[in-house]
């Protein structure tokens, strides 16, 4: 299979629900593209995971899209962008687009001097959002918290129950004291959480990546000449490795699966 075809599939792929809300922006410009999700539940949370465990899953999720023949992957997860990117960016024949590393320069030219980062334990303690964007701005301070709780309200679809909204607004409270000017939602999955956040503090702009990243693998398919064509058949796949009902549940906000995904397990 001729694997940088332009009419190839783009593969995504995120510890769970999160990454929709990455692939939905990037359908939106990319609507002649075709897709295949890969949501890796059965490990969720990747937050907690080591980096070889990382590792290990992402090979196998990887290995799955180039036997897919993918042109693309979108590398949707915050956490597998900022702690193994490196050791596996050129294992693969597809272009690879990481997240953190993709929007770092527009993140850099934000007219910020605070910036504030909510991720993942892994994401903020492996540092990426500072390094990748003192590369393009040096003045720029950035502000980084973990969330440790987040990612299961989403997962469980519980994030507007009176509990987890007590639990937001604290981790937003330790945040708000580093003065940011703007929050990074730098996790797939606290784009969910927007409401919440704005309806408890809405002085603040909370950005999601997404926006900038799907802008980036716009333009940098275009440059490779990668665009899928017009007026051809584009499809959808989607694959989780646990509890597809639940899934499809928790994702009802953000994206219309017409269907339970598929089960695949490696
Ligand atoms: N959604 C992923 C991220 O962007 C990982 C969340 C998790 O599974 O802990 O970092």
């Amino acid at each position: 299979m001729d694997i940088l075809n332009n009419n190839s599939p783009i593969g995504f792929f995120d510890s769970g629900v999160g990454g929709l809300t990455v692939l939905n922006k990037v359908k939106k410009i990319l609507p002649d593209e075709s897709f295949i999700f890969y949501g890796d539940t059965l490990h969720v949370p990747y937050g907690d995971k080591t980096k070889e465990q990382l590792l290990l899953y992402s090979k196998d999720i990887l290995s799955f899209f180039e036997r897919k023949g993918c042109k693309a992957v979108v590398m949707a997860c915050n956490t597998t962008s900022s702690v193994i990117y490196d050791d596996i960016k050129d294992k693969f024949p597809f272009v690879l687009y990481p997240v953190v590393q993709s929007v770092a320069r527009i993140l850099s030219s934000l007219s910020v001097e605070r910036l504030g980062v909510f991720a993942t334990k892994a994401t903020i303690e492996s540092g990426a959002y500072q390094k990748e964007i003192s590369k393009y701005n040096k003045q720029m301070q950035v502000f980084g918290q973990f969330c440790p709780n987040w990612v299961y309200f989403v997962e469980k679809n519980i994030v507007n129950e009176k509990s987890s909204i007590e639990v937001i607004k604290s981790d937003l409270d330790k945040m708000l004291l580093n003065h940011p000017q703007k929050i990074v939602l730098g996790c797939t999955h606290y784009p969910f959480l927007k409401n919440v956040l704005s309806s408890l503090y809405s002085e603040i702009e909370y950005i999601d990546p997404a926006i900038y990243l799907a802008d980036y693998i716009k333009n940098d398919l275009a440059e490779k000449n990668l665009l899928h064509d017009k007026d051809t058949n584009r499809y959808e796949e989607f694959y989780v490795s646990s509890n597809p009902k639940q899934f499809k549940e928790s994702s009802k906000m953000f994206y219309d699966l017409t269907k339970e995904p598929e089960l695949l397990v490696f």
